[in-house]
């Protein structure tokens, strides 16, 4: 009976034991580091000593750009790395524990601050708001935002443009005496991993904008008589041009030639002669339409119409320029059917032109046009 009892104890001494003196006591460690902790002091031992914060900006998509605000919407993970001087502990002192995680608003943050931003909004849901902290005193805190960011558009090679959008970080309050942030990754090109296999700077890579380069830069700024730490990153963009040349490029390209061909049809009849104004005018119409997409997509700033715009305006010419010349062709016609007038010199040249043997087929394939009455 005794012997079974024994082997009970013996059993629930293990079953209780394996877990207290294999893993760590978190209770033990928050107790011992918080008791005389004040989240609202900065992080540092002596007020001389500026502390170090280590920033890392990732694009994990570019929401949506929207040209004529000259706006873009961002997605962006954040990772902030500092070391606080208050939150460190022996791991042997606490069943080997070397890291712990904690709320967010229970330890000291530096007020990292978009700067260029028109509005910011962090989507890290709440409970999601926690912070790692090591037993030497590393604290490493992440954070996802929605960045509506203010980026002036260079239109003028529109649809073949390149732009360049700064994102500006800095600290709010803390000058550069007491807080400096630094690049994580010291960020020269995309292609420059700095040997770090976890590091890609931009994560998706599927809209109309494709990311061709980003930079990091480390800059101090006065403002008054204090200066502050703040970091520069620029974000190239390159748009895919696929889309407008296949919708605008080519379909207006067509419909400038087949108003050019429309002028050139041989008619024998007066009447059918207005089908080719007609064909013309409908062209126009649509160029307009199409000069409206483009000008629809872009800020109306006064830096001018883009390379695509000067190009549909050039057609929307072209084709007025072709229409003139169907209507002059059709008032000679008619009135020198009706009344008798003589066509122009030019006219009956052309009609009558033998000029050489080579320029013979083009001109009679001319005249035909013109004279075919
Ligand atoms: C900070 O001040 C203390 C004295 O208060 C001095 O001993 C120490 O060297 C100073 N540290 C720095 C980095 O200036
Ligand atoms: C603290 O420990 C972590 C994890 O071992 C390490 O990544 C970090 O560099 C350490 N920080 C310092 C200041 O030694
Ligand atoms: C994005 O995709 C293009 C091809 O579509 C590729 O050439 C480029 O390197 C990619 N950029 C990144 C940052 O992955
Ligand atoms: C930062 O602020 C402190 C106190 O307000 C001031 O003594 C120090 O000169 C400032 N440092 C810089 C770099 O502005
Ligand atoms: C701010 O920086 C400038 C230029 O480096 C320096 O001359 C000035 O003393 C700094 N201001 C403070 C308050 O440290």
């Amino acid at each position: 009976m005794i012997h079974r009892y024994y082997g009970l104890f013996c059993f629930s001494v293990l079953f209780v034991a394996i877990p207290t003196v294999y893993s760590c006591s978190e209770h033990n460690v928050i107790d011992a580091i918080f008791q005389n902790y004040n989240s609202r002091v900065r992080p540092v031992l002596q007020q001389n000593i500026t502390l170090d914060i280590q920033y890392e900006l990732r694009v994990y998509s570019i929401m949506s750009i929207d040209e004529p605000e000259e706006i873009i919407d961002l997605l962006l993970w954040t990772v902030l790395l500092w070391h606080d001087q208050f939150l460190t502990w022996n791991p042997e002192d606490f069943d080997g524990c070397t890291s712990i995680k904690v709320a967010a608003d229970q330890i000291w943050s530096p007020d990292v601050y978009f700067i260029n931003t028109l509005d910011v909004a962090s989507i890290s849901p709440t409970v999601a708001q926690y912070v790692s902290i090591f037993y030497n005193g590393s604290i490493r805190r992440a954070l996802k935002y929605k960045a509506h960011l203010g980026c002036s558009m260079e239109i003028n090679d529109f649809p073949f443009d390149t732009q360049n959008c700064p994102i500006t970080v800095g600290l709010w309050t803390y000058n550069y005496s007491e807080a400096i942030l630094n690049l994580r990754y010291p960020i020269v090109g995309l292609a420059s991993y700095n040997g770090d296999p976890d590091f890609a700077p931009v994560m998706s890579n599927a809209s109309e904008f494709e990311i061709v380069s980003y930079t990091g830069a480390e800059i101090m700024t006065t403002v008054g008589s204090q200066n502050y730490s703040e970091l520069h990153y620029t974000i190239g963009l390159k748009r895919r041009p696929a889309y407008y040349v296949f919708v605008i490029l080519i379909p207006s390209y067509m419909l400038t030639s087949l108003c050019i061909i429309g002028i050139f049809t041989p008619n024998s009849n007066i009447n059918e002669r207005n089908e080719k104004v007609s064909l013309g005018l409908m062209t126009l119409m649509s160029m307009t339409v199409i000069l409206n997409i483009v000008a629809d997509q872009m800020p109306k700033g006064s830096k001018g119409l883009p390379l695509l715009g000067i190009f549909v305006l050039y057609e929307i010419g072209i084709c007025a320029i072709a229409i003139i010349l169907s209507v002059i062709i059709i008032i000679i016609h008619q009135r020198s059917l009706s009344r008798g007038w003589k066509p122009p010199a030019l006219c009956l040249w052309i009609c009558r032109a033998r000029v050489s043997k080579t320029a013979r087929g083009m001109s009679q394939w001319i005249s035909n046009l013109i004279c075919s009455d």
